[in-house]
């Protein structure tokens, strides 16, 4: 069966995120270093960007480095700083081509200097693309964005530039690194693993779940496209009864 074929065009998740996870695993079984795993998984990244494109998913967020992946050991952490400027600066020119638009959230300050140019040089080149845009987590954390905003807020508080009485959730987006950008309908996690692990807690609130067994260096399009199909078999109510939804 061709799964792409069975996909419902007119139900595509605007927005899908991934939780890309299980490369150290997958190295493992190969009887190869972690870091082996990590190279391989650039494979996935590229096929499931172009997959995206091919069905139209306009916004696609990779979990790629993890607040807590700091705690990594060094050797791990500085070989994956130098895979991302290596291939930030190698695929920029297969992302322009493809018209997708490099984007990042996260503490980008805390990337070492290399990667913060080597990513806002891509971003710039890739800016005025518009099929699908990738959004890259890098040193990113949810608990870290959810208290960045709800400093700001209490920043405009103390300068009574707003009541607390006032303030909504359209505040706290606003100062997610997310608020350009709508919530994914879609979150994806490799690896067998089912948890979240700090990874866009508020913008998932009403996401729908996938998780698969495979680890991430073997995720490939039909995976990609299988849990797209999951999702599209899915009833979406937000908190309304069965019966509402399929009235309208
Ligand atoms: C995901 O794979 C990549 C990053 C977190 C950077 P892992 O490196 O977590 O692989 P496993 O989970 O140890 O197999
Ligand atoms: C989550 O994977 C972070 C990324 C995929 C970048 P981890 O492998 O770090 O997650 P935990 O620690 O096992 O939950
Ligand atoms: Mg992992």
């Amino acid at each position: 069966m061709d799964l792409k074929q069975s996909i419902n065009k007119n139900n595509i998740p605007q927005h899908v995120a991934i939780i890309m996870d299980g490369n150290g695993r997958w190295a493992k079984q190969q009887g190869e270093d972690r870091i082996f795993g990590h190279h391989e998984g650039v494979n996935s990244v590229r096929e499931i960007v172009e997959a995206c494109g091919e069905i139209g998913v306009k916004y696609l967020t990779l979990y790629a480095f993890s607040t807590e992946n700091w705690n990594r050991p060094k050797d791990e952490v500085d070989a994956l700083m130098e895979l991302l400027v290596a291939t930030i600066s190698m695929e920029t020119p297969n992302l322009n081509k493809k018209g997708v638009k490099l984007q990042a959230i996260g503490d980008i300050k805390s990337l070492p200097v290399s990667c913060q140019q080597e990513l806002q040089d891509s971003i710039d080149i890739t800016a005025n693309n518009n099929t699908v845009t990738l959004i890259l987590a890098l040193s990113y954390s949810s608990k870290w964005e959810i208290t960045n905003s709800v400093k700001e807020i209490a920043k405009q508080v103390e300068e009574g530039k707003l009541k607390a009485s006032d303030i909504t959730s359209k505040h706290i987006e606003k100062h997610l690194n997310t608020n350009i950008f709508p919530d994914p309908e879609l979150m994806i996690r490799t690896s067998g693993e089912h948890r979240i692990s700090n990874f866009l807690l508020w913008q998932l609130a009403y996401a729908e779940f996938y998780f698969t067994d495979t680890l991430w260096p073997d995720f490939r399009k039909d995976d990609f496209f299988k849990a797209i199909l999951s999702y599209q078999n899915r009833e979406r109510r937000f908190g309304k009864t069965s019966d509402q939804i399929s009235k309208n």
